[in-house]
């Protein structure tokens, strides 16, 4: 095979240095028409104050036009005030104050709420304590070891050294029982739950069983991926499975170690009840381990996997342990599900970004990962306790509930306090709330009046004055 030497192409600087700028330039009356989507570009806000422009003659050889025409019509616009054109800092869009703020302010609008000033919603770790350094590092570790071949699509399972870490981590941590062919790495719970789903109803299934009490994304993606629902009332025990046997479902989804959001412990007997139906059915237990790390008093409850891998689809994610942004989270599936789980995702190619899929590799087997999930465990259990104390001493006749774990907890409100009332007043006092209502996936289901409190969300220094809000709004202040 003759070889050919790769020779660079010597470029123009001139013509490749500027930026690239979309105009829509219509012949024979190419300087109007120029000149008049310049001028819209930058009225409309899609050329920004302060943007450079490309040189006139970059953007004449783009445009094949003459370079005189782009000239006259940057001297026309600079005349008229729309751009500035100043030596050694090129032609530029006119940074007027007005048109600035105006458009900073509709930005605003489209792109951000205003955070509220106190947050006690649940579901969020503190992101204001991300592990920055060592992801970091763990980041320049990933990029510099990389070999070209990653950068293509892949294997749609994820990074196989991300699975060996996984399965590694999984076994020794949760008690899940896996092998790295079996690990999926998904962009989060809901891109697995999707997954499974679309598998389901692949296979001609009807219809799934969740919590009555949970995440509504969850139930909601089921529906979406047509597959009709049944609710299971959560008690002290978690979800009711024993419904299970008549309920005609093909999988059940639970949140086993710590209900999603009572934070109740699926009981022993409830867990071997479940892997019997399964097993009597043929059907899965989807089981949705957000934040098994979190436990503080007892013994760590392992996976139910542990079980019976193959009739437990085992789901984790790092939107806890970490920061939900990462978009990162993994299966430990079945035999049964792992090619036509791997054939779902090969149809969508929706794939977790491969560097934050080595990352999670580096720092998994740097001992980051644990170190963190260690000092956020610790961290988190002080303002449980913070949070335990300052509701039993200010409003000692509320209960508190599922506290032995997580980053939330559940608060039943004495009477005569209501859920509305109470949101009512947070509100009023710029505190952010989840009533448990917000999480009933069966509305004709009955729910104390409860709040759910995620006491993980603030950054350290807005914990207390967060708290103490709270105390002042459960009080009636
Ligand atoms: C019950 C439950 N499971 C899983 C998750 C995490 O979902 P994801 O991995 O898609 O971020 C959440 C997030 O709030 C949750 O409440």
């Amino acid at each position: 095979v003759p070889h050919t030497r790769y020779v660079p192409a010597v470029y123009d600087r001139a013509l490749v240095a500027g930026p690239d700028l979309h105009l829509d330039v219509r012949r024979p009356r190419v300087r109007a028409s120029l000149e008049d989507a310049l001028r819209r570009a930058v009225a409309d806000g899609r050329l920004r104050p302060g943007a450079r422009l490309p040189s006139s003659r970059a953007l004449a050889e783009d445009l094949r036009v003459a370079r005189n025409t782009v000239a006259d019509v940057y001297g026309q616009l600079v005349a008229e005030g729309w751009l500035t054109a100043h030596r050694g800092a090129g032609t530029r869009v006119a940074d007027t104050p007005g048109a600035t703020a105006a458009l900073a302010a509709r930005d605003d609008e489209t792109l951000t709420s205003p955070p509220p000033r106190f947050d006690l919603r649940a579901g969020m770790p503190n992101l204001a304590g991300f592990p920055r350094r060592e992801w970091l590092s763990a980041a320049r570790a990933a990029l510099v070891n990389a070999s070209p071949d990653v950068l293509g699509y892949g294997d749609p399972s994820g990074r196989p050294e991300l699975r060996r870490g996984l399965a590694e981590y999984l076994g020794r941590v949760r008690g899940v029982r896996t092998a790295p062919d079996r690990i999926v790495v998904c962009s989060g719970t809901i891109h697995a739950f999707s997954l499974l789903c679309s598998v389901l109803v692949e296979r001609e299934a009807a219809a799934v069983a969740v919590e009555s009490l949970g995440w509504k994304a969850l139930p909601n993606t089921a529906e979406a991926a047509g597959l009709k629902r049944m609710t299971l009332p959560v008690d002290d025990e978690g979800a009711q499975v024993d419904r299970l046997r008549s309920a005609g479902v093909d999988a059940v989804l639970l949140t086993p170690a710590h209900q999603f959001p009572t934070g109740r412990v699926l009981s022993p007997a409830r867990r071997h009840a479940v892997i019997e139906w399964a097993r009597a059915t043929g059907g899965y237990v989807v089981e949705d381990d957000y934040d098994g790390e979190f436990r503080y008093d007892r013994r760590p409850v392992g996976a139910l996997q542990d079980l019976d891998p193959d009739r437990v689809v085992y789901v984790g994610t790092a939107s806890k342990s970490l920061a939900p942004g990462l978009r990162l989270a993994w299966m430990a599936l079945p035999a049964d599900l792992v090619r036509p789980v791997r054939a779902a995702l090969r149809r969508g190619i929706w794939q977790t970004g491969v560097f934050e899929q080595l990352t999670l590799t580096h720092f998994l087997a740097g001992g980051g990962y644990d170190r963190h999930v260690r000092r956020s465990r610790l961290a988190y259990r002080r303002r449980r306790d913070r949070l335990v104390a300052a509701v039993s001493r200010h409003v000692p006749q509320a209960r508190i509930a599922g506290i032995a774990a997580g980053m939330h907890a559940l608060v039943e409100l004495p009477p005569p306090l209501t859920e509305q009332a109470v949101l009512r007043r947070a509100a009023e006092r710029g505190l952010a709330l989840d009533g448990l209502t917000t999480f009933l996936t069966d509305p004709a289901l009955p729910c104390p009046p409860s709040i759910v409190v995620g006491f993980g969300t603030p950054a350290d220094h807005a914990f207390g004055p967060s708290l103490r809000v709270l105390v002042d709004v459960l009080r009636g202040h």
